[in-house]
C-alpha cells in the first residue's frame, strides 16, 4: 500500500478504502478528484480508458480549435476515447453519421490518394479505405538530400499519381498525443526536435492554414498535451484496475517517474512492469482474470526471446543473437516505450496488400522492399531503413490497430507476430495472458 499512499499524496485525491477491500473488483472506486483536476472515462473494446490531468482541460483551447481552413483541429485525429489516436470503428461511425463530411475526411492526407475522387459517398468510402479500415493517415516526406538510396520501383495498389520515388506515401497511425512525459523521440521516425515544432508542423501539414500558428497558441497546445495521462482504468473481466492493490489507471500513471535512459545500460532491470504484482495471489471474484493479467505481466518482463536480425539493435550491440524479453525493448518502467530514443526495424514494414511497397536500392547495391523507409527518410542512411520508434504501451486497448502502419488489427495479432518473428513457441495460455496484461495498460 505504500505506493498507493505516495501516489494519493501526489495526486491530492481523496479515495475510499475500496482499493483494499475484497470483492469489489468490478465496482469503480470512489475517487473524488480535487477541484481543478480533470478526469474523463470512455468505453473501449475491453473495458474503459481514462484520461487524467492535474489541471482542467479547456475544450475551447487551441488543441480543440480550428487552426486552418479545412475545419480540422488537433482533436480531429487525437481523440480521448481512442487513447488520443483514432480507431477504424469510430472513424466508420464518424463517416456514417456525417455522410463523409467529418473534418478527418479531407483528401489531402485522409484519402489513399490526394487526387482521389471523393465526389459521391460511394467514391469517398473507397477513397478513404486506408483511413476507414486501418486508421491510417497519408504522410509524405521528400527524399533527403544526399540519400544513400533511391526508390527504383513502386507497387502502389492505389495507382496514386502523387505517390512518387521522390515523395513516397507513408501511411501511418496517429501516435497518441498523451503520456508525452515519457516521450523519447517525437514521431515514428523521431524527426521532430521538440513538441512546439511538432505542433507547428502538424498545423501546417494537416489543417491548411493561411498563417502559421502563433507562439502563444503553440505553447497552449504543448501545455495541454503534456498535462494528459491516459491509461485503461476498467477491464470487463478483471474489473477496476486499481482494486486489490493493482496500480493501473491514469492517476497512478501520472505519478510514474521518468527520465531519458531511466532503464537502460548497466542499470537495466528487466522487471519494467510492476503494476499488477499484487494480483498474483488475489482471491476475490475477479481473481481468475486478475491472475491472468499478473501472469501476463511476469511473461512480458521475463519470457526469453531470441532477438536476431533487428537493425537498430543487434547491429548496434554487435551481437547477432541477443536473448532478451519484451522489456529489453519496451523498457520504460510501467509505460513500455523505450527509455532511449532508439529506432528499430523488427520487420513490420514488409509488403502488405493494402499498402504501397517501395523497392529500394542502396548505393552499395543491396535492395530491399518496404512499405515505409522510416528513419531513413530523415537521415538518408540505408542503415536506418524501415526503422521506427518503440511507442509507449499505455491505453493500448483503446487504440487498435497496432504498429506504425496498422498491420496488426488486435493485440493477439501483435503477439502472434512476435511469436513467429522471434521464434518464441508461445502456448495459447501464454498468448492469452500477454493479451490480458496488455489490455489493462
Ligand atoms: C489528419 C490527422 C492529424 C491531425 C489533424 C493531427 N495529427 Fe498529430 N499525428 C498524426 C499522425 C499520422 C502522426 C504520426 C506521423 C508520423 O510519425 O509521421 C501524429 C503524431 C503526433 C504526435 C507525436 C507523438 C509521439 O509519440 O511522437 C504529436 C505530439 C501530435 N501528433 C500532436 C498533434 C497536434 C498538436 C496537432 C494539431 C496541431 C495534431 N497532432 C494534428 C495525425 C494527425
Ligand atoms: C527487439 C525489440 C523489441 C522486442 C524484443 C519487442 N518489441 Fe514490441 N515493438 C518493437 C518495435 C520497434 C515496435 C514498433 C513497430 C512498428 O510500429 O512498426 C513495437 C511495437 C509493439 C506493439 C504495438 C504498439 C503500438 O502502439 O502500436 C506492441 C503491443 C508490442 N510491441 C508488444 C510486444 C510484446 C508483447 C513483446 C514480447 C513478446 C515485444 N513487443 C517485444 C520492438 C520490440
Amino acid at each position: 500500500m505504500n505506493r498507493h499512499r505516495a501516489l494519493l499524496a501526489v495526486a491530492g485525491l481523496v479515495m475510499s478504502g475500496c482499493t483494499a477491500c475484497g470483492g469489489t473488483g468490478s465496482q469503480p472506486p470512489t475517487v473524488t478528484p480535487p477541484p481543478g483536476t480533470f478526469r474523463e472515462t470512455s468505453p473501449d473494446a475491453s473495458g474503459s480508458v481514462e484520461t487524467f490531468s492535474q489541471t482542467q482541460v479547456d475544450r475551447s483551447g487551441t488543441f480543440f480549435s480550428q487552426l486552418g481552413t479545412n475545419t480540422r483541429t488537433c482533436n480531429t485525429c487525437h481523440v480521448a476515447s481512442d487513447g488520443w489516436s483514432i480507431t477504424p470503428a469510430h472513424l466508420q461511425q464518424r463517416f456514417q453519421s456525417t455522410q463523409g463530411t467529418d473534418p478527418v475526411f479531407r483528401a489531402l492526407d485522409g484519402a489513399n490518394c490526394p487526387s482521389a475522387d471523393v465526389s459521391t459517398l460511394a467514391a469517398a468510402s473507397s477513397a478513404y479505405s486506408q483511413l476507414l479500415n486501418f486508421g491510417l493517415i497519408r504522410m509524405t516526406l521528400p527524399m533527403p538530400a544526399n540519400a544513400e538510396f533511391s526508390i527504383i520501383s513502386i507497387n502502389d495498389p492505389y495507382q496514386c499519381p502523387e505517390t512518387t520515388a521522390s515523395r513516397p506515401a507513408l501511411y501511418r497511425r496517429p501516435l497518441p498525443s498523451t503520456n508525452l512525459k515519457f516521450l523519447n523521440g517525437i514521431m515514428w521516425d523521431g524527426r521532430e526536435p521538440d513538441l512546439k515544432t511538432q505542433a507547428k508542423d502538424a498545423t501546417m501539414v494537416h489543417t491548411q492554414p493561411t498563417t502559421p500558428p502563433t507562439d502563444a497558441q503553440l505553447t497552449q497546445i504543448v501545455n495541454l498535451e503534456t498535462s494528459l495521462f491516459t491509461a485503461q482504468s476498467q477491464d470487463n473481466l478483471a474489473g477496476d484496475l486499481t482494486a486489490q492493490g493493482g496500480s493501473g489507471g491514469s492517476v497512478f500513471l501520472s505519478a510514474q517517474a521518468f527520465a531519458p535512459g531511466i532503464n537502460s545500460g548497466s542499470g537495466f532491470n528487466p522487471n519494467a512492469f510492476t503494476l499488477y504484482t499484487n494480483w498474483a495471489t488475489v482471491s476475490d471474484r475477479n481473481a481468475t482474470a486478475q491472475q491472468s493479467v499478473a501472469r501476463g505481466e511476469v511473461l512480458f518482463n521475463t519470457l526469453p526471446m531470441r532477438i536476431t536480425n533487428v537493425t537498430g539493435f543487434n547491429d548496434v550491440q554487435g551481437q547477432p543473437l541477443i536473448v532478451g524479453t519484451c522489456t529489453t525493448c519496451h523498457n520504460t518502467p510501467n509505460v513500455g516505450g523505450d527509455s532511449m530514443p532508439d529506432r528499430m526495424d523488427i520487420g513490420t514494414g514488409s509488403p502488405k496488400p493494402n499498402l504501397p511497397s517501395y523497392l529500394i536500392q542502396c548505393n552499395d547495391g543491396t535492395q530491399v522492399a518496404t512499405t515505409d523507409p522510416g528513419r531513413a527518410m530523415v537521415t538518408g542512411k540505408c542503415a536506418d531503413m524501415s526503422k521506427v520508434k518503440i511507442p509507449g504501451m499505455r491505453g493500448l486497448a483503446a487504440r487498435p490497430p497496432y504498429f506504425h502502419n496498422g498491420s496488426a488489427a488486435t493485440l493477439i495479432d501483435v503477439v502472434n507476430f512476435d511469436d513467429q518473428r522471434f521464434n518464441m513457441l508461445l502456448t495459447d495460455d501464454q498468448k492469452a495472458d500477454l493479451v490480458a496484461f496488455m489490455s489493462t495498460l
